[in-house]
């Protein structure tokens, strides 16, 4: 029999082993990558010395195609919990040297109890992706693994967040787990996601594109809207989390973290007053109108920042407080409504309003996108998906119109109608169902034409239904506007207001889940 001694080497030296992964050469050559390993990620992701390993001596059970002969404590991911800034997070590492961070059952087994755990204990989940895919030589029993992922990663959504960073390969059904997540990270040249490769594509298509070109970070961040954030490297992935994590709660009964903070006098910012040029075709960058209200110390973190950029979203703080922004961005195609940015930021919308994340919404929109290329997409159904996310939102909702908003998409961006809570606008606001140019050509479509002098006829109604229309006091006597303030005030406006609605309650009518156009 072993003595306690011999005991205790068996175990050090199991857990010496299951630190080794797929071992040295492997390690060697995850770093010639330029890529980690997973539980140096982890090292990076965690408070120093908080981590607690959960599963390290599980090993598969497979023993078909030399399986039987290659094993490997913790079958290729390393799961456990820790802390992020003192805050319990759930995490899981896929270690691409054992195996290619294949999933097998037990591999999918491991995670599956970290979301359990998560759930039970309301805290995030953070996912360090690297792997091959389904592991090959397990069949089916790696795709029930992944079925049983994804199917908790439904049921979690809204309840707790969950996060994925993509650190390596992501192919195949794979890709729909961090899909249903909230929030997807890449990094750039080292990390990628398609359902089908580059040779699959080739063969069905005849189209050649590499990997990088097809699934890449810049890929996603930008032409597919798949990833939030495109990371330069695994570092600044790492710190994008933990700076995600600090706007939002640890589930969908707590709120963010408030930080604290003393009025110091700069709630007034005049600054503000320039921002938007006098002439209303004239673009300025929106994210100069949001820098100038939030505080300076949190910064702004936009996601999707290079995805239908026409509207800008991003989490931020006021005095304090975690905000969700939303804004029209007049620089990129006028700041109108499209496809693309409506989902965008209807998915944003519906994130904050999960996860209990008061909401900011800044206005300066034309209206939708015109053309044919958007209605066949169906600007329809997909402008829809905004209209109702803001609608069915419940958190506090403060909307402030830097300028124009008009036609349908005045009432889709947060209007009064939809159930904002407080709506301010600049002097220079216009709201009206469409610009005077457009307006007096239709209702005076007759007179103009019978005028002796049909262009200075023209005219002369334009400025009629600009001097009427283009300001925001007839909304503003309707009560549609709370407020019409002067931009220096804004500030100080939105940290009252959201204060005020601090205990808001607000509830739908009870239903099982609502139809959103999908
Ligand atoms: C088992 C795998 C594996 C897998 C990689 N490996 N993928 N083992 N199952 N899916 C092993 C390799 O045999 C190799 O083992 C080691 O991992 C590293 O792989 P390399 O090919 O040497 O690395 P690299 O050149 O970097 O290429 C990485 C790769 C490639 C692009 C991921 O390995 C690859 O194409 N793998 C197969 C991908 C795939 O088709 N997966 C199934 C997708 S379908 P050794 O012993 O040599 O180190 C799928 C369905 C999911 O996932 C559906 C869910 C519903």
């Amino acid at each position: 029999m072993k003595s306690l001694e011999e005991k205790f080497a068996v175990l050090d030296r199991k857990n010496e082993e299951a630190l080794q992964g797929g071992g040295a050469d492997r390690i060697a050559s995850q770093h010639k990558k330029g890529k980690l390993t997973a539980r140096e990620r982890i090292e990076l992701l965690l408070d120093a010395g908080s981590f607690e390993e959960i599963g390290k001596f599980v090993m598969h059970r497979c023993k078909d195609f030399g399986l039987d002969k290659e094993y490997y404590l913790g079958d290729g991911v390393v799961t456990g919990y820790g802390t992020i800034n003192g805050r319990l997070v759930y995490v899981f590492s896929q270690d691409f040297t054992v195996l290619g961070g294949s999933l097998s059952e037990t591999h999918a087994e491991k995670i599956c109890k970290i979301m359990d755990l998560a759930m039970k204990n309301g805290a995030p989940v953070i996912g360090l992706n690297d792997s091959g895919g389904a592991r090959i030589q397990e069949g089916v029993n790696s795709l029930g693994g992944y079925a049983d992922i994804f199917y908790r990663n439904t049921l979690a959504s809204g309840v707790i967040p969950q996060i994925s960073a993509i650190m390596g390969p992501c192919a195949g059904g794979a890709v729909y787990s961090p899909a249903i997540t909230d929030f997807i990270l890449m990094t750039e040249n080292t990390s990628y996601m398609f359902v089908t490769g580059p040779n699959v594509v080739k063969t069905v298509t005849h189209e050649e594109v590499t990997s990088e070109e097809l699934g890449g970070a810049s890929t996603h961040s930008s032409k597919s809207g798949v990833t939030h954030f495109a990371c330069p490297n695994e570092l600044e992935c790492i710190q994008k989390i933990k700076k995600l994590l600090s706007f939002i709660p640890q589930n969908c009964e707590d709120d963010a973290p408030m930080l604290p903070y003393e009025a110091n006098g700069d709630e007034l910012r005049p600054a503000l007053n320039t921002i938007v040029p006098e002439n209303p075709n004239q673009p300025y960058d929106i994210r100069e109108v949001i820098h100038g209200i939030i505080d300076a110390e949190s910064g702004f973190l936009e996601v999707h920042q290079n995805y239908a950029e026409n509207i800008v979203v991003g989490f931020a703080r006021l005095a304090g407080r975690s905000i969700g922004v939303v804004g029209n961005q007049p620089a990129v195609l006028a700041g109108c409504l499209d496809i693309k940015s409506s989902v965008k930021a209807a998915r944003f919308v519906r994130f904050c309003n999960s996860f209990n994340i008061p909401l900011l919404v800044l206005v300066d929109v034309p209206g939708f996108l015109p053309g044919t290329d958007q209605e066949w997409n169906g600007i329809i159904t997909n402008g829809a998906k905004l209209l109702y996310a803001f609608s069915e939102a419940t958190v506090p909702r403060v909307t402030v119109i830097t300028r124009k908003a008009y036609g349908g998409a005045y009432d889709v961006m947060n209007s009064k109608h939809i159930g904002a809570d407080m709506n301010f606008a600049w002097p220079n606001a216009e709201i009206a169902v469409m610009g005077a140019k457009g307006a007096a050509e239709i209702i005076f479509k007759h007179e103009i034409s019978k005028a002796e002098n049909p262009e200075a006829k023209l005219q002369e109604r334009v400025d009629e239904y600009t001097n009427k229309f283009a300001n925001p006091y007839k909304a503003a006597h309707r009560g549609f506007i709370d407020e019409v303030i002067k931009p220096e005030q804004t500030r100080q406006k939105l940290i009252k207001a959201f204060k005020m609605l601090e205990n808001k309650v607000a509830k739908l009518p009870a239903k099982k889940h609502g139809n959103i156009p999908l």
